[in-house]
């Protein structure tokens, strides 16, 4: 049986089109670049900024309009770069500012803009502030610079309060003071190894200002910041009892350690009018967007952005960091945490274009980064289940086969609605999660603070396969990676797809090219009415670029039975072979000139 074409459309409005000439952030794709996975030019096993800069030519004929670079600074690694210890300065191993200075002049003259990392919330250990508070002693100035507390208990052996680390264990550890004496504690809502800043403390603003300053200097365009919604914590650090929501509400480690009521859970997830957790999404973290927001104003054109990690529900919650005076994008966390239900998706697609509205603001879509499992695996995966931090060989494995066909349909979804898009490194091949690494060669500091319970990410963060027969995949001129790549990884890589038609690599780049002739990114959107059961069906209208006034049709089948398009409707894109009758089969989404 399928399902009958309308004889007339109906259309239910979603969200209006952009001007033509809207600033460049608000339909940018953006490519991320997990510098150490993507090249190595010096064979260490370890991607870099001038093996970046090396490739960047791919990422011009893939159609892209921006890179984001993962942290590249100056870092012990304990989190893969997130635990920086000079914001001002590249980590050797990565390279130094002069490849820096390349890698933002070579992009810029390919076309593409540059948005760095910034992480705010936490420095390193090992950043000299830390070091220096460490040495000065309680009640010092250096040490106001983090969230340093006495104890609780006797002799102030407990924890200041009960907060956990996201990955897992207390979120705070004790020092030993000068004397040898067992003394304060000090906040890391992360590792150990990355205290929290006292964003209360005014010299922690100055020195966030001078540093958006510095990397203005050199040439980026903007700035993904890092834990966005964690940089003021609630006065008083009271203890809190519901779960941390960072990465996956659904099933982070600490969530685990702090069971709460099904009810509560619901009340804090969904309506936001509950209480919230007193790390996250606290009122003050607002002023200090509004300060970026006028040090990047005041910068020279193009104009620079700010893009928010914040993993804050609900969406009414989050347009609140893309406010007209805050930041400009902020990552759509809810559609990358959506299963493959089309009920799901439509209501996420519904909240989202809705709030952004609101606030004046684009959409910001994603499906995978390097903290998720890719979505070529986690479509492929049971879906009554929660979405997994990892995948480990002894668990139940994803249907590579199933996740990647979803995988393209759900990018096909992704990439025709309107609004910005981020693509990660890897998702433009169908890459999908590494779930057979040994356990020796993890790194990420969840899988280590969790004794394994949580696999981690991994998984999602192997070298880049360019070429099956090379060495290291063509990842760097020697074998060296330093996180083993898959036996499958060969079959993926780039030089098994360019050219080849109906791959992975060829359907990105069909896609970001219509988008762009069609300026799907400035679209409006509206419902059609093939849209509900198992459909996703949404026209985009974008009223310029090469054909103007025509309308596309954008429609996912997640359903069993294959669906007629409307008569007349031409297909232009399809992510994957469509029925002899023209119909859409299950699991495929296409665009079709209406
Ligand atoms: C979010 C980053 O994406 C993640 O990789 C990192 O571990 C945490 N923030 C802490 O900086």
């Amino acid at each position: 049986m399928t399902q009958s074409t309308p004889d007339a459309t109906a259309l239910t409005p979603l969200h209006d089109a952009d001007p033509a000439d809207a600033p460049w952030w608000r339909d940018a794709v953006i490519y991320q670049i997990y510098p150490r996975s993507w090249a190595d030019s010096d064979g260490d096993g370890i991607g870099d900024l001038p093996g970046i800069t090396a490739r960047l030519p791919y990422l011009r004929d893939l159609g892209v309009d921006a890179i984001w670079l993962s942290p590249f600074y100056v870092s012990p690694m304990h989190d893969a770069g997130y635990d920086v210890a000079d914001y001002r300065d590249i980590d050797p191993v990565f390279g130094s500012l002069p490849d820096a200075d390349a890698l933002i002049s070579t992009a810029h003259d390919l076309g593409l803009k540059v948005v760095v990392d910034l992480v705010p919330n936490h420095s390193s250990s090992e950043h000299e502030w830390f070091k220096a508070a460490l040495a000065a002693g309680p009640g010092s100035a250096e040490r106001g610079r983090y969230v340093f507390r006495e104890g609780k208990g006797a002799n102030g052996e407990e924890p200041p309060n009960n907060w956990p680390s996201v990955f897992g264990g207390e979120g705070w550890t004790r020092v030993t003071e000068a004397d040898g004496t067992p003394g304060e504690w000090y906040l890391h809502i992360f590792d150990t190894t990355q205290p929290d800043y006292d964003w209360t403390n005014p010299e922690v603003g100055d020195e966030f200002a001078s540093i958006l300053e510095f990397w203005c200097a050199r040439g980026v365009d903007g700035f993904r910041v890092d834990v966005a919604h964690g940089l003021v914590k609630e006065a008083g650090l009271p203890d809190w009892h519901g779960p941390m929501q960072m990465l996956d509400a659904a099933d982070s480690s600490a969530e685990a350690a702090l069971p709460v009521g099904e009810e509560e859970s619901a009340r804090i997830h969904e309506t936001g009018d509950g209480p919230r957790p007193p790390m996250w999404d606290q009122e003050g973290v607002h002023d200090i967007y509004r300060r970026w927001r006028s040090v990047l104003d005041a910068q020279p054109a193009p104009e620079r952005i700010l893009c928010a990690e914040a993993w804050v529900k609900p969406e009414s919650r989050l347009a609140r960091y893309v406010r007209s005076d805050e930041m400009h994008q902020a990552f759509n966390f809810d559609f990358l945490d959506t299963h493959w239900d089309a009920e799901r998706l439509r209501e996420v697609i519904t909240t989202s274009f809705r709030e952004n509205d609101h606030v004046g603001a684009p959409t910001t879509w994603v499906l995978s980064n390097h903290d998720v499992v890719r979505h070529a695996s986690r479509l492929g995966l049971d879906q009554s289940l929660p979405r997994p931090n990892g995948i480990g060989a002894d668990q139940a494995q994803p249907n590579a086969e199933l996740g990647l066909k979803r995988a393209r349909a759900a990018t096909m979804l992704m990439l025709g609605l309107p609004g910005s898009s981020y693509v990660y490194q890897g998702e433009e091949l169908g890459l999908p999660e590494s779930t057979d690494m040994p356990d020796e060669f993890r790194q990420d500091p969840t899988f280590h603070r969790t004794e394994g319970k949580e696999i981690g990410r991994d998984g999602c963060r192997v070298p880049m396969p360019w070429v099956r027969d090379a060495p290291s995949l063509g990842f760097g001129p020697s074998d060296a990676t330093w996180l083993p790549q898959p036996e499958a990884y060969g079959a993926y890589a780039v030089d098994q797809q360019e050219g080849v038609e109906g791959s992975t690599l060829e359907l990105y780049r069909s896609m970001l090219s219509v988008r762009r002739a069609d300026r799907l990114g400035l679209g409006s959107a509206a419902w059609h009415d093939l849209s509900g059961g198992d459909v996703v069906a949404v026209v985009n209208a974008s009223g310029s670029g090469s054909d103007a006034g025509r309308r596309m049709l954008v429609l996912v089948n997640l359903g069993a039975e294959p669906v007629a398009l409307p008569s007349g409707a031409e297909v232009v894109l399809s992510s994957g072979p469509l029925g002899a009758d023209g119909q859409v089969p299950t699991d495929v989404a296409v665009w079709a000139r209406l």
